[in-house]
């Protein structure tokens, strides 16, 4: 079994299957209005490299324990990369924003992983600051196109044919397992990826936001910022810092 995010070569196909669109361009956006930003989860680069290249002269860090998206990542030596996650690095008070994208944010599996990723966000965070992210949202079902019909082709930088199809094998309590294939007729036998990603009710996300001290600013349910319904594809919140609940103890 293959980790495609830690497999520098499978890594490098990240970005030809994902590569700049929509949620690039809204993340852009506000990155390129913030001084200091936090990509958590930044995977091959592709927003901070965007921001440079735009003309972003700000602080830029992205952090990922993934070594082979790493690997792609430090092509451009003008961000901060670090490897490793929030449960190991903490920042205090840094960053006007904090973006999770690329549906990053999926990959906590648990509400008490994600207390601690916005707990951690939260301290990063300078009091005016805001945090970016989106999910996929459940009432779209996206696990029922994830099947070897919808598979990709993709042609490598070596001009290889890649094929990438996607198997579900498991949709339970909302967390849906499946199988990523890469295939190709010039290698001895495909690599396969498996992973569990989260898929989280927004009514439950932002409960989980108000308990770690966050207020959601702006929601959409789409990237051209239409707001939210039962089927929008997407749940994106920017949320901002605000009052931490009381915690009762005395
Ligand atoms: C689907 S990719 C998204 C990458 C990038 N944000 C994008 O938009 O293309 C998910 C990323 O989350 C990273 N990841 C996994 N566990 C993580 C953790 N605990 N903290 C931060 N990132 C993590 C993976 O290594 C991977 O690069």
């Amino acid at each position: 079994m293959a980790d495609a995010f830690e497999d520098a070569d499978l890594a490098a196909y990240y970005d030809l299957i994902n590569g700049f669109g929509p949620d690039t361009g809204f993340y852009l956006g506000l990155v390129l209005a913030a001084d200091a930003v936090l990509d958590v989860g930044c995977g091959t680069g592709l927003l901070l490299k965007a921001a440079r290249a735009s003309g972003h002269t700000g602080r830029l860090v992205g952090l990922d324990p993934a070594k082979g998206m790493l690997v792609q990542a430090r092509r451009e030596p003008d961000v901060d990369w670090i490897r490793g996650d929030l449960g190991t690095i903490s920042f205090d008070g840094e960053f006007d924003l904090v973006v999770m994208t690329g549906h990053a944010f999926q990959v906590f599996l648990t509400d008490d992983e994600v207390r601690a990723q916005f707990t951690a966000i939260r301290r990063a965070l300078r009091p005016d600051g805001r945090f970016a992210f989106e999910t996929r949202n459940p009432g779209a079902r996206a696990w029922e196109r994830w099947t070897p019909e919808n598979a990709t082709e993709i042609v490598g930088h070596d001009g290889e044919h890649v094929r990438v199809e996607h198997f579900v094998e498991r949709v339970a309590d909302g967390l849906v397992t499946m199988t990523e294939t890469f295939s190709c007729p010039d290698w001895p036998e495909p690599r396969v990826d498996r992973a569990t990603l989260r898929f989280t009710e927004a009514d439950h996300l932002d409960s989980l936001l108000r308990e770690t001290g966050f207020e959601v600013a702006e929601r959409y349910g789409s990237w051209d910022r239409t707001p939210l319904t039962g089927t929008s594809r997407e749940i994106i919140t920017i949320a901002r810092p605000g009052r931490l609940p009381a915690t009762g103890r005395r």
